[in-house]
Parts: C-alpha cells; sequence; structure tokens
C-alpha cells in the first residue's frame, strides 16, 4: 500500500528559486512531490524544473496549457525533455488539443487534465456562458480527456468522488482543493480534508498554503501526515 507521504504534492507557490528550494529542503525528509507552478516558473523559468529534480526530488509542472494544437504540443515536447513526472493542460482546450498534447511527449511523463478550476463555481461557468451544472461540465471534460489519451485529471475533492466511481483505475485522480480543519480556505471553495479527500478516492493531494505559509512548514506537514495515519 501507498504510504501517506507518497500521497502528498506540495505546491511551490513562491515567487523565487531561494524560496522554492528552502521548502524542498525543510520538506523532503517527508515528502517527495513538488509541484512548480506559473509563479515560480515565470519567475525562475527550467532552470528551477532542473533544481527541484537534481535534489532528487519528483515534479509537477502546472503550466495549465491552454493554446492552439500546434503550441501545446510544443510545449509538452520541451517540459517532457526536461525529465519531470506530472504536466498539466486544460481539458477545454478541446479534443484536437488535447491529443496533439499526448501524442508530443518525448519521455515518460503524464500528462493530466484540468477540468474546472477548484476556485470556480456554478456561479463562475453562469458568468461564461457555459450553460451547463458543474457537476455535468467537469464529467464532460474529463470524458473528453480520457478519450483523447491523457493520463490522469486534476479534479476537487467532491468531484473525486464520481470520478472515481465513473472511471475506477483507468485514471490518476490528483486533487487540489485540500484544506485540514486547521487552517485557512484562502480562495479554495470546494474543499474537504486530506483524509476525506482519500477517502473520496483521490490518488494524490496537492497542497500548498496549508504547508507553505504555515509559520513551520515542516511541522504542517507532519501534522497532515499525522490525520492520514
Ligand atoms: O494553496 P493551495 O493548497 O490552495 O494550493 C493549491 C494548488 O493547486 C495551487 O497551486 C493551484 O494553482 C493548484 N490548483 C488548484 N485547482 C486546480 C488545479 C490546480 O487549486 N483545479
Amino acid at each position: 500500500m501507498t504510504k501517506p507521504a507518497d500521497k502528498i504534492i506540495v505546491a511551490l507557490d513562491v515567487p523565487s528559486k531561494d524560496d522554492a528550494l528552502r521548502l524542498v529542503e525543510q520538506l523532503q525528509p517527508n515528502v517527495s512531490f513538488f509541484k512548480i507552478g506559473l509563479e515560480l516558473y515565470t519567475a525562475e523559468g527550467p532552470d528551477i524544473v532542473r533544481a527541484v529534480l537534481g535534489n532528487g526530488a519528483n515534479v509537477f509542472l502546472d503550466l495549465k496549457l491552454h493554446d492552439i494544437p500546434n503550441t501545446v504540443a510544443r510545449a509538452v515536447e520541451s517540459a517532457s525533455k526536461l525529465g519531470l513526472q506530472m504536466l498539466t493542460i486544460h481539458l477545454s482546450g478541446g479534443t484536437e488539443m488535447i491529443r496533439a498534447a499526448v501524442a508530443a511527449k518525448k519521455a515518460k511523463m503524464s500528462i493530466l487534465g484540468v477540468t474546472v478550476l477548484t476556485s470556480a463555481t456554478q456561479q463562475t461557468l453562469d458568468e461564461l456562458g457555459v450553460g451547463e451544472q458543474l457537476d455535468r461540465h467537469v464529467s464532460r471534460l474529463a470524458n473528453l480527456g480520457h478519450s483523447a489519451g491523457v493520463d490522469g485529471l486534476v479534479a476537487s475533492p467532491f468531484e473525486v468522488k464520481f470520478l472515481r466511481a465513473e472511471f475506477g483505475d483507468k485514471i490518476k485522480l490528483v486533487s487540489p482543493g485540500v484544506r485540514p480543519r486547521w487552517s485557512e480556505q484562502g480562495d479554495q471553495k470546494r474543499t474537504m480534508t486530506p483524509r476525506e479527500a482519500i477517502e473520496a478516492g483521490a490518488d494524490y493531494l496537492v497542497i500548498g498554503r496549508p504547508i507553505t505559509a504555515h509559520k513551520n512548514p515542516r511541522e504542517a506537514l507532519e501534522k497532515i501526515l499525522d490525520e492520514l495515519k
């Protein structure tokens, strides 16, 4: 059985390489998967990916790619050459874009599809003229992703429940929007505790601020790992 520590991906949502590597150093004894997102990648570029990989950790590059198929494919190709483990694309880019992304990998790397961001609500979808219930829309995008060949999906813990029922073990499910009871919600609207999210069927939990914004990140991570035992 997978250890709780192997299910946690810490989101390095910090502005600089120094901040990021300090967190990796503090947390790596307990976890080995780190997510690099837009803030850090825009500031530091592929060097930060190489530095985290160089520490022996795994990298989830969360660029949420969404562009014309050729541009996304070329970006996927470049990312896969860095030797990282997971990369995200937006499934709302459509089948042609997703297929181009999946076909462009040059090395073993999971392509994860983002359905609906966990900060979004029904109101957000209505505002965009989506004209569908949030759950229905998540399921539509998930099916699009699955048939076009993605390895996994990023989804809130609430969606993980029905996605696990719908796809069984055919797909990896990665959940952000996780909050221990003792931490702030922030802008996340649909959250569950780490334990609830695992019980709902998540393979991996992406946790950022509850750990990284805590006055003692290592202590926060250890508390979460304890709660998962
Ligand atoms: O700090 P927090 O725990 O909310 O961080 C969650 C991380 O997961 C952020 O880096 C955010 O960009 C990412 N994420 C998300 N919802 C998605 C996909 C990614 O919150 N659907």
